[in-house]
């Protein structure tokens, strides 16, 4: 399969960055083992896929976005390095390893997720040599906000409140649309921003990653219900058991499926009219079905 290659292509490029870049570093106790830990673990790496793709599409260089696309796998390892801590879901499997704290204890994982975060923005500044300065303060601009309280922090800080309250359909909406569909629209926008791109193609890629990043989420909410551990190298049930609002909760398994398929003929409505789009086509679709 021609798209499957070039996915292949696109982890390749982000596992061999991804394994090099803390090379040569003081070694302070255990630190760089605990990030490279969870970073090396494997994982689906579809937002530094989103970044590298998306910067092609915008006819930018795939290898000048890689940095980019790294940095926002840092941050979404920290974040699942955080989010599996004994004081938030409390889970004992990642990416099909044990969970970072497990391995390091509390204090190591807490660091570990710390030190990722400001290393993503270390890469970027690192990696900046010979790109427009312009491009490279609106990737930070996007990745900062989408990174914090405004993005994937107030969507965890919304789904941990929903362990103690009711939430509405609309207040789901929004605790989704920031605790994933932030770094995954940062994660779009960026290739976007590497190449180059016009407000109006940037427009249209937050667009299309809004809805993959929405559908992305109930398809990780039903997956929580039916699948297995062994599958998706995370726990099943995790949501139930800390009695969390998720769409699942929300809307039952049949509306789920209905509406992963909604946002996806939506994803792919967003970017009408542009060119070379068949990858990001394929990818919503893949990302719609998908079973891990
Ligand atoms: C899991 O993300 C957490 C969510 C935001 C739903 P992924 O399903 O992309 O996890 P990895 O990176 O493949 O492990
Ligand atoms: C986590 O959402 C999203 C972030 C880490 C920002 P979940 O708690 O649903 O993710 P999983 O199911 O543990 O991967
Ligand atoms: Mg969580
Ligand atoms: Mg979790
Ligand atoms: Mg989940």
């Amino acid at each position: 399969m021609e798209f499957n290659h070039l996915l292949q292509e696109d982890c390749a490029l982000v596992e061999g960055f991804l394994a090099a870049c803390f090379n040569n570093r003081p070694q302070y106790g255990q630190i760089y083992e605990a990030m490279q830990y969870s970073l090396m673990a494997g994982g689906k790496r579809i937002r530094p896929v989103l970044t590298l793709e998306t910067c092609r599409m915008c006819g930018g260089d795939v290898m000048a976005a890689l940095p980019f696309a790294c940095a926002v796998e840092m941050i979404h390892t920290y974040s699942l390095i955080h989010d599996d801590l004994p004081c938030m879901d409390d889970d004992d499997l990642r990416r099909g390893k044990p969970t970072n704290h497990k391995v390091f204890g509390e204090a190591t994982a807490v660091l570990a997720g710390d030190a990722l975060l400001t290393a993503a923005f270390e890469i970027i500044c690192e990696h900046a040599d010979g790109l427009d300065p312009k491009r490279v303060l609106a990737a930070m601009d996007c990745l900062s906000h989408a990174a914090g309280a405004a993005g994937m922090i107030g969507g965890q800080m919304l789904d941990m409140d929903g362990e103690s309250r009711t939430l509405s359909l609309d207040e789901l909406k929004l605790l989704q649309s920031l605790k994933t569909g932030a770094l995954i629209r940062a994660a779009a926008e960026l290739g976007c921003i590497v190449a180059g791109g016009d407000e109006a193609t940037r427009q249209a890629v937050r667009e299309y990653a809004q809805c993959v990043g929405r559908a992305f989420q109930v398809r990780d909410d039903m997956l929580d219900v039916t699948s297995s551990a062994e599958v998706l190298g995370k726990p099943i049930g995790s949501d139930a058991e800390n009695e969390k609002a998720t769409f699942v909760s929300a809307l039952g398994l049949e509306r789920c499926g209905q509406l992963v398929d909604e946002l996806t003929e939506q994803a792919i409505a967003a970017l009408d009219g542009m060119k070379d789009t068949e990858f990001h086509i394929w990818l919503a679709k893949q990302m719609a079905g998908r079973e891990s």
